[in-house]
């Protein structure tokens, strides 16, 4: 057997096709490993969505240069995000790679890699998909409790800071029986829970007239029996819909957690984002949510000294995170990205200027963190049990149904089942018992 290594870099969606891509090389005879020393074929699976995602990337694809010249029949190539938005300026900068894989063309790897076994490198493979997505059993997990099922590829919103639309292109939903019957055959092999991907989750099915939407996939999905815990990502506000929140509080397999990514909490601000939903919108989201589930986790993502941003608009955005009280944050710098329509606006904000608000920002949200994590000591939760503490021996790993890392003593036979804690402790990044 041959042996490929793949290294992910990126959102969970980047993950899945990693796992959808170890699946496909296994038919072409390649073994996954974690040692890149033993590899036949290494494979880098790109992100564009910030900067410093790519500047990662590069600096990754020049060490891997010098084991291409230690080892002159390593195959070579980059796939993902970053090869669709460089394409042949990738092979320019990285000139010993063997392929370039867009994202919308993961599909034909198998081709690929018959063509470079042949002889050819320098392959260029972008631009829009010719064939379909491989089936989603094809897919190789390396976990066995909890996968990732992507039910949408591609996004129809044209969030003005946002690369991914260009290089994924528009909604495409996949067939719902098809999502329901891998759920169904990852039960049969055990797992107990799944997370839905798409870059809009919410918005499964709008290009499926007359078919199932969102909230009757999670109802299907809701009816297999065996199945756990159903988790998504990633939602946008302005679709998520009354039978949404009503599936959430209603169905008791799909998790109280929801990561709603707000972005900013100016109107001003969303309006230049094109985001297409107000503050005062949000807030009435996350009141209906808290109505019906008093319990639930929300999460968000928020975007520091996008063009245009006073400090009032910052401080809007500090209030309102103040306000709702987010469960975690995922916080980010704005990055200019060629081609989209915030990289030419005006009012560009100073790199110093960008980091000094993500930093009031990240103070603020750890802080949010601890009181809300503090908030849960004294409950009972129930937690899926993932595995062994690897900084604490004789400790297990888990989380709760809102997704929080948790941590307690415990015997090794209780990976994989679900156990009620009682919270003594917590801390920004985990609750527990210890
Ligand atoms: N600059 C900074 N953050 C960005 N994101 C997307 N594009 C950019 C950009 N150009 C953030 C958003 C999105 C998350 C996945 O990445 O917050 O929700
Ligand atoms: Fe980008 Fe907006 Fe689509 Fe998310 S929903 S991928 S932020 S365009």
């Amino acid at each position: 057997m041959k042996r490929v290594h793949i290294i992910t870099y990126g959102c969970q969606m980047n993950k899945s096709d990693s796992e959808m891509m170890t699946g496909l090389l296994k038919q072409k005879g390649y073994l996954s490993t974690t040692d890149i020393e033993e590899a036949d074929l290494v494979l880098v699976n790109t992100c564009s969505v910030r900067e410093h995602a790519e500047s990662r990337a590069l600096g990754r694809l020049g060490e891997l240069a010098r084991l291409k010249r230690k080892r002159a029949d390593l195959i070579l190539g980059v796939c993902g995000c970053m090869a669709e938005h460089q394409k042949d300026q990738l092979l320019k900068k990285a000139p010993h790679l063997d392929f370039v894989l867009g994202v919308r063309r993961l599909a034909e790897l198998p081709e690929i890699i018959d063509s470079v076994e042949k002889g050819s490198s320098s392959i260029l493979c972008t631009g829009p998909d010719r064939k379909s997505p491989p089936p989603l059993h094809i897919s190789l997990r390396n976990t066995g409790l909890k996968a990732w099922l992507p039910i949408s590829l591609g996004c129809n919103n044209s969030c003005t800071y946002c690369i991914v639309p260009s290089l994924r292109g528009s909604l495409k939903s996949r067939d719902s029986r098809e999502i329901v019957k891998e759920a169904e055959s990852l039960v049969k092999n055990s797992y107990r829970e799944v997370t839905l991907l798409g870059q809009n989750v919410n918005a499964y099915g709008q290009d499926r007239p007359g078919e199932t939407d969102f909230a009757g996939l999670l109802e299907q999905l809701n009816a297999i029996p065996g199945l756990s815990r159903i988790r998504f990502a990633t939602s946008h506000p302005k679709d998520i819909s009354p039978r949404i929140i009503e599936a959430l509080a209603d169905l008791p397999r799909v998790c109280e957690a929801l990561h709603l990514p707000i972005q900013a909490g100016s109107n001003n601000i969303l309006t230049r984002m094109r985001r297409g939903y107000t503050v005062e919108h949000y807030l009435e989201i996350v009141s209906q949510l808290r109505k019906k589930m008093p319990s639930i986790a929300i999460t968000t993502d928020i975007i520091a000294g996008f063009p245009g941003e006073t400090e009032e608009d910052f401080e809007s955005t500090l209030a309102v995170v103040k306000e709702i009280g987010f469960d975690g944050a995922f916080t980010f710098k704005f990055s200019p990205r060629p081609g989209t329509p915030a990289a030419e606006m005006t009012g560009q904000i100073p790199e110093q200027a960008r980091k000094e608000r993500l930093d009031r920002l990240i103070e603020i949200q750890n802080r949010i963190t601890k009181q809300k994590n503090e908030g849960l000591i004294g409950s009972e939760q129930e937690v899926l049990v993932d595995g062994k503490n690897p900084k604490k021996p004789g400790f297990l790993l888990g989380r709760t149904r809102t997704d929080k890392t948790t941590t307690f003593a415990g015997p090794e036979d209780l990976i994989g089942q679900i156990v009620k804690i009682k919270i003594t402790k917590a801390t920004t990044w985990c609750i527990g018992d210890w």
